[in-house]
């Protein structure tokens, strides 16, 4: 397993695999890794000939006030994670490295506003509701360096936890609409033993905050078990689920009952598909977890 810490280094190797014809899969992560993280490689080890993993915790899609600063950089306990998983390369560039001061005026600017200058891939609406009305400018910051890591690496296909589910449509949307040459996989989230979606986020919990995290994913479990009995009331559910878990001391921003897209309404009447999407803080740590669930005809 290779670690490469620039671009030009990367793109020389991936010249030299695109000339073998050897096929690409990219898993891009922030690093922390943990065993969702690891099952992500394990399914690209079976896409491709080839698997690039990134380490790279980007900027551009923390807001002010956000955890940017204190999010564990792990480097070297994440590559001796990933090297017995197969990982061909690990890619962990620095910041100046991916978003360089290098255009016209700039020297007068702050690190933050030399990064936000850059150009950026917008998703118009997707990016504006749910984590992206708590967290304005984050799926810019995430599209932007998918997008960028994307044409550095040119992956066959890349795989995504569905954990950040928000994230996945943003990412299959701007992949679509601007025609990039990728295939996109979805892995299922990986949970703790009592439910909790794992996260990197989790280590911010004590260990007492951890089994009381659980209960976001009771609460989905809670509105799918109602839905498919038969309760149309989405708003009277997700209201009860969100003061359940304020009840027990959290501090829930949304609970939504959702089309698979987004889409508002959540029923079409060609699909009976649809996914449930909760945030919560508990403490100062925001936790995110989503629920597919599927209708009875
Ligand atoms: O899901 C993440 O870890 C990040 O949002 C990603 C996709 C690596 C972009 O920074």
């Amino acid at each position: 397993m290779q670690i490469i810490h620039t671009i030009s280094e990367l793109k020389a190797l991936i010249a030299s695999y695109k000339q073998d014809a050897r096929t690409i899969a990219f898993v891009p992560t922030m690093g922390n890794l943990h065993e969702g993280h690891l099952q992500l490689v394990s399914m690209a080890k079976n896409k491709a000939d080839i698997v690039i993993c990134s380490i790279f915790v980007n900027p551009l899609q923390f807001g002010v006030g956000e955890d940017f600063d204190k999010y564990p950089k792990t480097l070297q306990a994440d590559t001796a994670r990933l090297q017995p998983l197969g990982c061909d390369i690990v890619f962990a560039p620095s910041v100046d490295e991916m978003y360089p001061a290098d255009f016209s005026g700039a020297q007068e600017q702050t690190a933050q506003s030399q990064i936000v200058a850059q150009s950026q891939i917008i998703v118009p609406w997707i990016s504006d509701i749910l984590e992206g009305k708590s967290r304005p400018g984050h799926f810019t910051g995430v599209a932007t360096i998918v997008g960028k890591l994307f044409n550095i690496v040119q992956p066959d296909t890349a795989v995504f936890g569905e954990k950040d589910y928000q994230q996945l449509i943003v990412i299959k949307r701007f992949v679509k609409d601007l025609c990039f040459p990728v295939n996109i996989q979805s892995h299922p989230i990986v949970r703790e033993k009592n439910g909790l979606a794992m996260s990197s986020r989790n280590g911010y919990l004590t260990e007492q905050q951890k089994q009381q995290a659980a209960l976001i994913y009771q609460q989905l479990k809670n509105i799918a078990r109602k839905l498919i009995a038969g309760n149309t009331d989405y708003v009277q559910l997700e209201q009860t689920a969100s003061e359940t878990l304020n009840h027990h001391g959290f501090r829930t921003d949304y609970i939504k009952i959702c089309h698979p897209d987004l889409s508002e309404p959540a029923i079409s009447k060609t699909s009976r598909q649809l996914v449930i999407l909760a945030a919560a803080y508990l403490g100062s740590t925001r936790l995110i977890d989503n629920l597919s669930v599927e209708l009875k005809q």
